[in-house]
C-alpha cells in the first residue's frame, strides 16, 4: 500500500454504473484524503445518491474500483461497512419510535453492550439538542429534529467515513448552521466527510474539495477558491447619475456590457483593489461621477451554472 492510499479515505478510480441503458456514472475518478470534507455538486439526478449508494456498499457498481476507510469496496465490504455511516436522502428514522429508542436500535445493530449503547444514545441525544424530544415518538418531530435524529443515529457507529447525502435540505438556516458545526466537530476529531448537497454556500463553507458532476464524469474538481477562479463573470458594476455620465465614461472602459434604462456598466473585472483603484482613477481623471459601483466576484452559484445543464449549452473548457 503506498502513503497516498494509507491517507486517504476514499480512492475511486474507474467508477461506472447504468440502470438499463441510461448511464449515469461514466468513469468517475476520487481521491479525498482522511479528516477532510469532500463535496460533491450535480444537478437533480446527476448520480450523487448513486455514488453514495456504491461507496456506502448499499449498490454495486458495473465497472471500477474504490477503497473505503483502507478497504477494498468489494472484496472487504463488511469492513467497509463497519468504517462507515451513511445519513441517506431519505431519513432513516423509525416514525413508531423514540428518539432514544432509535439510537439504541442503532447501537444494538453496532452489537454495543446495553450499558454502552444508552451511554451513547444519552450524549448524542445532548449534543444534537434532543434530550427532551428523546423521549418523544419521531412523528412528532420538525424536519430539523429528524435530520438531528438521522444524523445522531449514523454517529451511534463511531465511524470514520460519514456520508451526507443532502444533510440540510429543508433546514431553516438556524439548523443548517448547527449542523455544519456538528460537522466541522468531527471533521476535527478526524472524521471524513463524504458530502452531498445543493446548497452550494454549504460546499463553500464546509468542503476542502468540491468536485463538479455532469452527464456521469467530473467536469471540474478543487477548492472552492479553485472553482471559483476558473470562471469568468467578475465584474464591476457602474451606474450613473445621467445618461452623459455613462457616455463619457463608456470609451475609457474597454469592453463592457452596457445597460441604458438601468444607466449602468459592467466592467468585467478580478474584482481585485488595484484593478478597482486602476478604473476609479481613470473616471476621476475626466471628472466622471459614479452614482453607485458594486463588486461582483464569482461565488460557487456562477460556477455551477457555467459547468453543467444542458448538453447544447456552451460550456467553459476546464483542464
Ligand atoms: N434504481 C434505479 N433504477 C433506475 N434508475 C435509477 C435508479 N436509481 C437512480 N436512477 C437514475 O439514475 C440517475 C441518477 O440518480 P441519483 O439519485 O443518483 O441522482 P442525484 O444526483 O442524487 O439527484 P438528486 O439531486 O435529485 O438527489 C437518475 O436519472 C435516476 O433516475
Ligand atoms: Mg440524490
Amino acid at each position: 500500500m503506498t502513503t497516498t492510499q494509507f491517507q486517504s479515505a476514499i480512492t475511486v478510480t474507474g467508477l461506472r454504473k447504468s440502470f438499463a441503458d441510461h448511464v449515469v456514472l461514466d468513469g468517475l475518478d476520487l481521491d479525498v484524503p482522511r479528516g477532510t470534507v469532500f463535496s460533491l455538486l450535480g444537478a437533480n439526478g446527476a448520480g450523487k445518491t448513486t455514488t453514495v449508494k456504491i461507496l456506502s456498499t448499499l449498490i454495486s457498481a458495473d465497472a471500477g474500483a474504490a477503497r473505503v476507510a483502507g478497504h477494498d469496496l468489494t472484496a472487504e465490504a463488511d469492513a467497509v461497512r463497519a468504517a462507515i455511516g451513511v445519513t441517506g436522502q431519505f431519513s432513516a428514522v423509525d416514525n413508531l419510535l423514540t428518539g432514544e429508542e432509535n439510537l439504541l436500535l442503532m447501537a444494538d445493530l453496532h452489537h454495543l453492550s446495553h450499558r454502552e449503547g444508552r451511554r451513547r444514545a444519552a450524549r448524542l441525544l445532548d449534543q444534537f439538542d434532543l434530550v427532551e424530544a428523546g423521549r418523544k415518538p419521531a412523528s412528532t418531530y420538525s424536519g430539523g429534529m429528524r435530520r438531528r435524529l438521522d444524523l445522531a443515529m449514523t454517529l451511534v457507529g463511531s465511524p470514520q467515513v460519514i456520508f451526507l447525502d443532502e444533510p440540510t435540505t429543508g433546514l431553516d438556516p438556524r439548523s443548517r448552521r448547527g449542523m455544519w458545526r456538528i460537522v466541522r466537530d468531527l471533521v476535527a476529531d478526524g472524521v471524513t466527510i463524504f458530502l452531498t448537497t445543493q446548497y452550494l454556500e454549504e460546499a463553500d463553507e464546509l468542503a476542502d474539495r468540491i468536485a463538479v458532476l455532469d452527464h456521469g464524469r467530473l467536469v471540474a474538481e478543487g477548492t472552492a477558491d479553485e472553482l471559483k477562479r476558473r470562471i469568468p463573470g467578475g465584474h464591476i458594476r457602474l451606474r450613473f447619475a445621467d445618461p452623459r455620465g455613462l457616455d463619457a465614461a463608456l470609451p475609457l472602459l474597454g469592453q463592457v456590457f452596457r445597460d441604458n434604462d438601468a444607466l449602468t456598466l459592467r466592467v468585467p473585472s478580478d474584482g481585485g483593489v488595484r484593478s478597482l483603484k486602476t478604473l476609479l482613477d481613470r473616471l476621476d481623471h475626466r471628472g466622471i461621477e459614479v452614482a453607485e459601483l458594486s463588486v461582483h466576484t464569482p461565488d460557487l452559484d456562477d460556477v455551477f451554472l457555467a459547468l453543467t445543464g444542458n448538453p447544447d449549452d456552451q460550456k467553459v473548457t476546464i483542464r
